[in-house]
């Protein structure tokens, strides 16, 4: 049932503060200020390396991880296609906790790979939205999503609640690891609390990204820049924009722009660039400048002082509220989610269920 929503993405787009809030709520203790994981016969302190394993849009969650389970937990983090890691012969060192991401947990690249690091010995931890699937079952931990059934087949829902499970995974690893201290943990749950709030603010934006669709659905190429945690999400706005409005898109780090992608620019290439205000900021915002002056029609996605900070020569802005750096891929995953939903609209695609895809992958 789509209820008001003309789709299921739209839908699924706007059930977000309440899934997130919900997946959050069984990782939270707001009492203790603390984050926990489901109980587990493992020991996280155990764990050296952490390899991720996923396929598409939860490939980037994975990704986002990577930046996350780095930075908190100081530990080296792997981040592989599920069907390149199980035909690679991948190294399995020791110690490895073996995670895999997906919306199904019936994805056949996934499941074989994670199939493959069971047999290797390792320990698995699967982040997974249906819980009687393949690899709910299989994995050593069961880190569930609450994000209920994704009809469109397009995930977005699914997406930003693994992403609320992966920033739970990391604090756990970094304070299992002693590297987290119990005032930068209270910092983390309260942003993480925050978050369905600001994806509702995020939602707010809808008319005026729907206002902006019709520019960008006669465009043949769209490119989106992103830095840090938010480059994998420049490269989920361009998948999400690929395969629901059949527009060739493309995410690039907002630093490689100039080695190679800028030769693409020119004032029919819309340029959307994810910044939020922060320790990267500034260099994202010079590499939208370079592109600027080759005459890319930019959409800047950012906050309140990140947009005064760019002037106000970007094309279109989006304002989101303000957030940690660290929570901005979940929030700002909305915007990037409703600008592909109405461009595939305006292009009048069949949104739900865009040629040549299925909702679950499973064959290899
Ligand atoms: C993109 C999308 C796909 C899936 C991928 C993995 O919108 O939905 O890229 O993310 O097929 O699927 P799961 O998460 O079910 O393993």
């Amino acid at each position: 049932d789509k209820g008001n929503h003309r789709h299921f993405m739209l839908k699924e787009i706007y059930e977000q503060p309440v899934v997130v809030a919900q997946t959050l709520r069984s990782y939270l203790r707001p009492l203790e200020e603390k984050v926990a994981l489901p109980d587990m016969e493992f020991d996280l302190s155990s764990v050296e390396r952490v390899t991720i394993v996923a396929c598409g849009t939860a490939y980037y969650v994975g990704m986002i991880g990577k930046y996350w389970i780095e930075r908190f937990a100081r530990l080296p983090v792997e981040v592989d296609f599920a069907s390149e890691f199980r035909y690679r012969d991948p190294v399995l060192l020791a110690n490895t906790l073996g995670v895999v991401v997906s919306q199904s947990g019936e994805t056949a690249d996934t499941l074989a790979a994670l199939r493959h690091m069971k047999a290797s010995g390792v320990t698995t931890a699967g982040i997974i939205n249906v819980p009687t699937s393949s690899m709910a079952r299989e994995v050593d931990l069961l880190m569930p999503t609450h994000a209920g059934p994704e009809i469109g087949v397009a995930s977005t829902k699914a997406f930003t609640c693994q992403l609320a499970v992966m920033a739970a995974l990391a604090v756990n690893l970094a304070r299992a690891k002693g590297r987290l201290d119990p005032d930068e943990e209270r910092d983390i749950v309260r942003h993480l609390t925050e978050v369905p709030a600001a994806i509702n603010a995020a939602l707010a934006h809808d008319a005026e990204i729907e206002a902006m669709a019709g520019t960008i659905a006669s465009a043949r190429d769209v490119l989106y820049l992103g830095r840090g945690p938010d480059y994998p999400l420049a490269l989920e706005g361009a998948l999400k924009l690929k395969e629901i409005s059949y527009i060739h898109a493309e995410g690039y780090a907002s630093g490689e722009m100039k080695h190679g992608p800028i030769a693409l620019i020119d004032e029919h290439v819309p340029l959307i660039v994810i910044a939020p205000s922060g320790p990267l900021f500034d260099k994202t915002v010079s590499n939208m400048h370079e592109a600027q002056a080759r005459g890319a029609q930019v959409v800047l996605i950012s906050d309140a002082q990140g947009l005064a900070a760019a002037g106000d020569d970007a094309v279109a802005t989006i304002e989101m509220p303000a957030v940690h750096p660290l929570i901005a891929p979940i929030v700002y995953a909305v915007p990037v989610q409703l600008l592909a939903y109405h461009v595939a609209v305006a292009k009048g695609t069949d949104v739900d269920q865009p040629r040549n895809l299925a909702k679950s992958v499973t064959v290899e």
